[in-house]
């Protein structure tokens, strides 16, 4: 494999585990030295940090709390302070309550729009300079397919995902004369820990399998590949797009 991304630097929220592990090691299997961002478990941020330093890249793990603005202060600092400036943005991190909409409490709702929408406005302000200094570079997050359609007990994620989606619109657009390509991937169900708190899990995972053309859910690897993409130079016309990624399961 080439090592189209050699002398990036990136930082992946919520790298350690799942999704932005497999977007973490893609990365770096091209050559990209990553920070690792986590919330809570610091050994699966070390064990991340641990495999991409077998892969010859530099790799950092910081804790913070994404939906806390003055933690992205700290993020932001470690990063200039780490690398100097930085070259790709990956906002993966997310969280958010299963249950109905109308049973939401409002702390509910604030921590899915805060985590998941919220962190990469902010972030994407505070790392303007460091991608000013650097030239440009690629900032990519993660959606899903609850953004546009109903999804049972989805409601929380499902509407911070569509505030995530316009805000790379806005973005985009604002920062493209900045060389700087913002977009989003968006899958349908991936098989990962967070998956796992769907209620009655196992049920929906055969109800899904079922619906999709493709036979199967996702896997890490699927979204990752089409994330790496989004930061590599042959993807640099592609400017505020959400691009799907879900086996066909979102046209029937
Ligand atoms: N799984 C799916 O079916 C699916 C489908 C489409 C899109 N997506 C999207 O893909 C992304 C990753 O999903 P996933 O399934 O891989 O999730 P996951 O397995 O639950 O992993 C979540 C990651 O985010 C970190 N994190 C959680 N809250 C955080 C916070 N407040 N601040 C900083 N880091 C935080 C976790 O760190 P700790 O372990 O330290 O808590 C972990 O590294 C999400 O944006 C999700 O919406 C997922």
């Amino acid at each position: 494999m080439t090592k189209e991304l050699k002398g990036k630097k990136a930082l992946i929220t919520g790298g350690s585990r799942g999704i932005g592990k497999a977007i973490a090691l893609k990365l770096g299997r091209l050559g990209a030295d990553v920070i690792i961002n986590y919330a809570r478990n610091e050994d699966a941020a070390n064990r991340t940090a641990s495999d991409l330093r077998e892969l010859g890249v530099r790799a950092e793990i910081f804790q913070a709390n994404v939906g806390d603005p003055k933690a992205l202060d700290d993020l932001a600092a470690f990063t200039e302070s780490t690398f100097h400036g930085v070259d790709i943005l990956i906002h993966n991190a997310a969280l958010g309550a299963f249950k109905p909409v109308h049973k939401l409490r409002l702390n509910q709702w604030d921590l899915s729009l805060d985590v998941n929408a919220k962190a990469l406005y902010l972030l994407s302000q505070k790392l303007l300079p460091s991608f000013e200094k650097r030239g440009g570079g690629a900032i990519v997050t993660l959606s899903s397919l609850g953004a546009h359609r109903f999804i049972p007990n989805y409601g929380a994620i499902g509407i911070s995902k569509s505030a995530l989606e316009t805000l790379v619109r806005y973005l985009a657009v604002e920062l493209a004369p900045k060389n700087i390509a913002v977009n989003c991937v968006s899958g349908g169900l991936i098989e990962t820990d967070a998956m796992k708190l769907f209620p009655d899990y196992e049920k929906f995972k055969d109800e899904v399998v079922k619906r999709t053309p493709a036979g199967r859910i996702g896997t890490p690897e699927d979204l990752a590949e089409i994330v790496a993409f989004l930061t590599l130079p042959q993807s640099k016309w592609i400017c505020g797009q959400t691009l799907i990624a879900d086996g066909g399961l979102s046209l029937i």
